[in-house]
């Protein structure tokens, strides 16, 4: 049987969410790992997820993707700004690029999560602004986020992972 290992990391659990929606889909008693980035695992695919800091995958997991040589890799991560599939195109493929040429990408998938309410706070102290704006409705929209219909869309792809 296939295993898998579900390596991720989640500040406020956003990506959690997301690892725990593929954890539900895995065969039962093949998920041999399930947690933070913490050395290499064992397991013949990985879905490693990260949450976006300044761009790319938190530092954790961006030490932990140079370990993956040799296995399928499916990425997942979550980003407070959505609405536009190039973003989230251009923050995946800064995260690929930290695997080893040996690593089998088999899929990826990123969606909007929410932010602390902390982030909207400093948007509202700030001058007024069409940026400003922006970024205030931005906050709004991500407060549904992960939501059913992003849930869904990981479902799907991730299922090719499985039958594969
Ligand atoms: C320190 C920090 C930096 C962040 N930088 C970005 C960023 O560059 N781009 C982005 O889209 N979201 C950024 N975010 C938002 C988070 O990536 C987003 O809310 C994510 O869903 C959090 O995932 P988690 O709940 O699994 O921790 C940042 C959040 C924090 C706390």
């Amino acid at each position: 049987m296939t295993s898998y290992a579900i390596v991720f990391s989640s500040k406020t659990g956003n990506t959690r969410l997301l690892a725990e929606t593929i954890r539900a889909l895995l065969p039962e008693g093949s998920c041999a790992y399930f947690g933070p980035p913490c050395g290499a695992v064992e397991a013949d695919a990985v879905f490693c997820g990260f949450w976006t800091d300044k761009g790319t995958c938190s530092g954790d997991v961006a030490a932990f993707l140079p370990t993956l040589g040799g296995k399928r890799v499916f990425l997942f991560g979550t980003a407070g700004f959505g609405g536009d599939p190039a973003y989230f195109e251009k923050i995946l493929g800064t995260v690929r690029e930290k695997l080893p040429e040996t690593a089998k990408l088999c899929g990826s998938f990123a969606c909007q999560g929410k932010m602390p309410e902390a982030v909207r706070k400093r948007y509202e102290s700030m001058p007024d602004s069409p940026a400003r704006q922006a970024m205030l409705e931005n906050f709004d929209k991500a407060l549904a986020h992960p939501d059913e219909a992003d849930l869904e869309a990981l479902r799907e792809a991730v299922k090719p992972v499985l039958e594969a």
